[in-house]
């Protein structure tokens, strides 16, 4: 969603901007543009499409500047054309703003504006939230800051704003609330963006912008105020990410490159925290909260999208290890649903971005109830982190592909081993039960590079699925969720409409839907449910589906039941899921490809979603 990147220094902006920007592009937009200030006046460059297009179009334009603003928009308040593409510019042609968010309240502003005599030029909220700053600045008579402080007092919604004043060459304003801002501190000079990938190369010291907070950026200075104008110090943070992990590595696509990586993920995300020769885990974002979580008379899981299904896997986990009821909420339903919630709960909330908007308001919602909050976060230093009590990272590190793969089995990694942690401190699992699951988990990378070599096979499936109409796809306990996801990755990357279902459940009604043209891939790997779902595989069968399983290697019934199979080694059914799903993001990954879609950026999705 919405991208923003600012530069203020020595060097030339141009090329920081667009290189930026096309570290953005990941998030998902329809539009792009960007201003330069050049101490003659601010200039606007901004085009309907891709960051190249921008560029091919303004060849030969003046771009020397050494202060500038871009964005990539992801279309909320009119359609994506070049008119609606950001930065937009006030009335007056003085300021230039880029906007992430939405302004809730634009409409009220917008009237009070037009019976003023302002016109407008496109249909966003972010024009009419300029124009009411340059409506402050003028009549007070005040400085642009000031004038954005008491606009901002008035705002309804969530925002990132960046602006530059033709009236001041040197300096970006910015102000955050609700959506993610971080500024890279360098020599005489410094950088803005949505996250840190835009500035990797140049800094690697940044500060990150808490809410209701400005920042005033000038090459050699940064100044950062309250919305009451108290000054703030900036905690400038050391960043833990290198280039290369932005960057394709000799794969196809991002995509792919993310899921070839899940072995070593998975294993960062164990290493120094799982010692399963001691018989420890270690997470000390968890362990203060430790007896909390024991004594909690529920466990809350606040997700979204893949998020959310990696909580539905840990609701199995939870409640049969630790034996404490777990709920899973979609963010955007729980925020406004008036939850009870009380003081023993536990939220935890999960998030490969950090930045989630519905996810980020359920946990304050949660929080000012008197929950506590943990955190399950890819993204180091976001939104979520620093607004939960305790939690721990997935140290997945940056997951460029908008389809969420190597996030979703590092938050199983994560979830499971404070399932056991919490289990053991309980004493609601037995010693040899907890000793054999934490070998399990610490085999998976090993077993999930097993699987990865088994990806020709997926491609050539893909090859013969890849003109189906529809897929459905069913599992049972543990692997129910899993089938939700592998749906959920085949739509959002083939375009093709993919349904999730519990296989038993699939008799009352999706059964309706079967016929030789479907197929209906089973997640039916050995484990509790086993021969259910082998009896569901043949529902499926005596009505001439198309049956694609995977299961465990040597299950020679479901393979006999099948059309087609995807392979996973033997494993525990607690840390199964985390191989399960890795031929489904393969199918839906070779899927996507042969169908020549654009499987890292699928249309109308965006990786971060920080509008609610
Ligand atoms: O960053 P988050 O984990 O909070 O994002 C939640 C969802 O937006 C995300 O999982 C989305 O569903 C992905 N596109 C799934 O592949």
């Amino acid at each position: 969603m919405c991208g923003i990147v600012g530069y203020t220094g020595p060097r030339e902006a141009y090329p920081i901007i667009i290189k930026g920007l096309k570290r953005l592009e990941y998030r998902g937009y329809d539009s792009t543009g960007v201003a330069l200030q050049n101490g003659k006046g601010v200039k606007v460059y901004k085009k309907k499409g891709k960051v190249a297009e921008l560029e091919d179009a303004i060849v030969g334009k003046d771009l020397h500047a050494h202060v500038g603003i871009g964005h990539t928009r992801w279309a909320t308040h009119g359609e994506p054309s070049d008119r609606n593409a950001h930065p937009h510019q006030s009335s007056s042609g003085k300021l230039a703003m880029i906007h992430n968010g939405i302004i809730e309240n634009y409409a009220q502003l917008k009237s009070e504006l037009i019976n003023k005599g302002y016109q407008f030029r496109s249909d966003t909220d972010t024009e009419v939230l300029l124009n009411f700053i340059e409506e402050i600045k003028t009549n007070n008579n005040c400085s642009l800051e000031e004038a954005v402080r008491v606009a901002l007092k008035r705002v309804v919604g969530a925002y990132v704003i960046l602006l530059v004043d033709a009236d001041d060459p040197d300096t970006i304003i910015a102000a955050r609330k609700g959506s993610p801002l971080v500024i890279g501190v360098g020599k005489g000079e410094h950088f803005l963006g949505s996250d840190a990938s835009p500035m990797l190369e140049y800094t690697k010291e940044v500060v990150y912008v808490n809410d209701y907070e400005l920042a005033i950026v000038k090459p050699d200075e940064l100044i950062l105020k309250n919305l009451g104008n108290e000054k703030l110090t900036p905690y400038v943070q050391k960043l833990d990410i290198e280039l290369a992990a932005i960057e394709k590595g000799g794969y196809e696509h991002f995509m792919l490159k993310e899921i070839f990586e899940q072995p070593q993920t998975i294993y960062d995300c164990l290493r120094g925290r799982l010692d399963a020769v001691a018989g420890t885990i270690t997470m000390s974002g968890i362990q203060q909260y430790a007896d909390q979580i024991v004594k909690a008379n529920r466990i809350v899981m606040i997700a979204c999208g893949t998020s959310w299904h990696a909580g539905l896997v840990a609701e199995y986990i939870f409640e049969e290890l630790c034996r404490i009821n777990v709920e899973v909420e979609y963010a955007s339903e729980f925020r406004y649903r008036n939850p009870v919630i009380s003081k023993g709960d536990v939220i935890i909330a999960i998030s490969q971005s950090g930045e989630t908007a519905d996810t980020l308001v359920a946990i304050e919602t949660a929080k000012a109830k008197g929950a506590i909050i943990l955190g399950v976060v890819n993204v180091v230093g976001s939104s979520i982190a620093r607004a939960s009590h305790g939690g721990a990272y997935t140290h997945a590190g940056p997951e460029i592909g908008v389809a969420s793969t190597k996030a979703f089995t590092a938050q199983l990694a994560v979830l499971t081993m404070m399932a056991l942690k919490i289990a053991y401190i309980k004493g609601s699992v037995s010693h040899d039960r907890y000793m054999h699951l934490l070998n399990e988990l610490q085999e998976i990378p090993e077993k999930v590079a097993w699987v990865l070599k088994h990806s020709d096979h997926i491609r050539t499936l893909a090859e013969k699925y890849k003109d189906a109409r529809d897929f459905l796809y069913l599992g049972r306990g543990y692997n129910f969720p899993v089938a939700l996801e592998g749906a959920l990755k085949l739509k959002e990357i083939s375009y093709i409409h993919a349904e999730g279902y519990p296989a038993a459940e699939m008799k009352h009604g999706p059964i309706a839907l079967v016929d030789e043209t479907l197929p209906v891939v089973f997640v039916a790997t050995r484990d509790t449910y086993h021969e259910k779902v082998v009896s569901n595989m043949q529902e499926i069968k005596a009505r001439k589906g198309q049956v694609i399983s995977v299961i465990t290697e040597g299950d020679d019934m479901s393979a006999s039941l099948s059309n087609d199979i995807m392979i996973i080694p033997e494993a525990d059914e607690i840390v199964a899921p985390m191989l399960s799903v890795v031929p489904l993001q393969l199918l839906a990954y070779y899927i996507g490809v042969a169908k020549e879609q654009d499987v890292d950026k699928p249309r109308n999705l965006a990786k971060s979603v920080t509008v609610e």
